[in-house]
């Protein structure tokens, strides 16, 4: 198998595991059909992630998240899709119980969206519940360090992996490789341990707010778009600014509409039968 992103093709959990040493792994976001269009050519792995329910739902944490609105999500974006891998998120509640309650779930995910893999928060005591899907067939990405569907048990959305804190971000992370995860999300920790996991992990680290020593980098579109203008993580570069763009759109259309330029007669139908 080659090492490289494939050019042609649909690329698969195998493939993403074969960058590591190779090539970065790039992961993007994406809720609906035309955003997905947008990040398919450029992206590997495109994520169908929770944070749909604060992105797009205006919900104020994930936990909210249900089963319905991952797998409504995920068919829109695999409509989306024909060349990166589809990762699809669990919500909240949907495979903390055990590897069957896991199985059952990220198994209807998977039928019912056509996702390649799912991904699932949490380390250590999660890495039965990984080796139990992956033995049977589910591939999945695992995701440590700060872990937003543990906000409550956390305390917020704080850096993790802390001075001797992160031993503990480490062995999650070991833990997941060790049962079967084809890749690791790292979330919010300092850049130099997201460089040590990056180097111990046999399987590619896709990082955000990790570092630039992590196999990969993941963003939430919304983020890289500029779609909001209040809400700005340190994490993120912006690479447009469309929330401004837009409401300046808006303002225009509206102006327009006030002082009827808009629609000229270049918009409307002249009737033939006249
Ligand atoms: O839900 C999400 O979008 C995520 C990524 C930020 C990794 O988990």
């Amino acid at each position: 198998m080659s090492a490289q992103p494939k050019t042609k093709g649909r690329i698969t959990p195998q493939d993403v595991r074969a960058l590591k040493g190779a090539a970065p792994v790039v992961c993007l976001t994406a809720y609906t059909t035309p955003v997905a269009r947008l990040a398919d050519a450029d992206c590997d792995v495109v994520l169908v992630g929770d944070s749909l329910g604060m992105v797009l739902h205006g919900l104020p944490s994930t936990l909210g998240v249900t089963m319905e609105m991952m797998i409504l999500h995920g068919q829109a974006v695999a409509r989306g899709l024909s060349r990166a891998c589809m990762v699809v998120d669990m919500p909240f509640g949907s495979y903390e119980e055990g590897p069957q309650q896991a199985f059952r779930n990220a198994a209807r995910i998977m039928a019912e969206t056509g996702a390649q893999a799912v991904k699932l928060e949490g380390g250590l005591h999660m890495a039965e519940t990984v080796a139990f899907l992956v033995a049977r067939g589910i591939p999945v990405m695992g995701h440590v360090g700060l872990t937003p569907q543990a906000v409550n048990a956390l305390g917020g959305y704080k850096l993790q992996g802390k001075g001797a804190d992160a031993g503990r971000v480490l062995r999650d992370a070991e833990a997941l490789a060790e049962a079967g995860a084809f890749s690791v999300v790292l979330e919010k920790i300092p850049a130099a341990l997201g460089t040590r996991i990056s180097e111990r992990l046999p399987v590619p680290t896709i990082g955000i707010g990790a570092g630039v020593g992590c196999d990969g980098q993941v963003l939430v579109i919304d983020d890289l778009l500029g779609l909001f203008e209040d809400f700005r993580p340190k994490f993120v570069k912006r690479y447009a600014e469309f929330g401004r763009d837009g409401r300046a759109a808006v303002a225009a259309y509206a102006a327009e509409v006030r002082a009827r330029i808009f629609p000229a007669p270049e918009h409307g139908f002249a009737d033939p039968g006249a």
